[in-house]
């Protein structure tokens, strides 16, 4: 097996190198002075199985041409079998069209990975789970769950919980959620009258009293989150905490949340934080390098990866 890291994420690339024991593979992912991307393996690789870790996180356009880059270097040195895998996949909300003579981007970005020369697809967290079904290749797409109920386990155990949908579209994921934990499920009505602006209506659900868990797949600008907050605050929760799969954590989202009534965020490291948004003391973050790491241990033995959905 051969990793083989590009730019987005390189904390996370090492950490799931560290767990499966496997260094990263010697590549160079550079930029040209007219910032073309260049990319070189410096190790064979023929016949090999390589995975390629990179999220299509912010900036978008130049992490997906890495991995595209990449993985086209890959297959020209005759690669056996390249997965691609993606923490977290970028484009993923333009997932339909949304008006008259608007694109399905996240279809095409898909389209791209395949025409790049990608065999298979591990990502985590889809936006959409029938994203899964863009890709004409296998996709496994996993579930930060299981990190993050063990978290709350581990710091809430035995609490008055309540876990919370910031909005309709977040049910199935929340409903999942709030059974691992046996707490009981309240759901935000949330309106959003344009986009990156959204707007609470009404709290389903009786959260008076309870410790509130706000289970969501990204938080980009916070807002969803920060109006979330405060309704359930306003309605008597006792405190909020929000488990997040992807900190895109665009426009100063991090100093929108703490500056909110919200407790805490806790994020994974599928997008590498900023710096300055590690200093917020709302900000905390669990990594899925281990989920991660098994899950290319077992495509790599051609063992089961649905054992990590539980
Ligand atoms: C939307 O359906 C997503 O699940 C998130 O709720 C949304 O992307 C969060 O965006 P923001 O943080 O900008 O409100």
């Amino acid at each position: 097996m051969k990793l083989i890291s590009c730019n987005a994420n390189r904390p996370l690339s090492e950490a799931i190198a560290d767990h499966l024991d496997c260094p990263l593979t010697d590549a160079e992912v550079k930029n040209f002075a007219d910032n073309e991307i260049f990319v070189r393996i410096n190790e064979n690789v023929r016949g090999e199985d390589v995975f390629i870790i990179q999220s299509t996180s912010r900036p978008a356009n130049d992490n997906l041409m890495e991995l595209l880059i990449c993985i086209d270097a890959l297959r020209r040195a005759s690669a056996a079998r390249l997965t691609a895998v993606i923490p977290y996949f970028g484009y993923a909300r333009q997932d339909r069209k949304t008006d008259g003579r608007t694109p399905i981007s996240a279809k095409l970005v898909a389209n791209l990975i395949s025409a790049a020369g990608a065999d298979r697809v591990l990502t985590m967290d889809l936006h959409a789970g029938q994203i899964q079904g863009f890709f004409d290749i296998p996709t496994d797409n996993m579930v930060a769950l299981p990190v993050m109920v063990d978290d709350v386990r581990r710091r809430m155990a035995n609490e008055n919980l309540m876990v919370v949908s910031p909005d309709v579209g977040g049910v199935v994921r929340a409903r999942s959620f709030a059974k691992r934990i046996r707490a009981d499920l309240a759901i935000v009505d949330k309106r959003r009258p344009e986009a990156g602006k959204s707007e609470v209506m009404n709290i389903i659900g009786d959260v008076s009293g309870r410790r509130c868990i706000l289970v969501d797949d990204i938080c980009d600008s916070g807002g969803t989150l920060v109006n979330a907050a405060a309704a359930l605050k306003e309605e008597g929760a006792v405190s909020v905490s929000a488990y997040i799969t992807h900190g895109v954590l665009s426009n100063n989202a991090v100093a929108r949340v703490d500056d909110s009534v919200m407790d805490e965020l806790v994020i994974c490291n599928s997008i590498q934080p900023r710096d300055e948004d590690l200093k917020s003391k709302k900000l905390r973050v669990l990594s899925v390098a281990p989920l991660l790491g098994e899950a290319i241990r077992r495509i790599a033995n051609n063992e089961s990866v649905s054992k990590l959905f539980d």
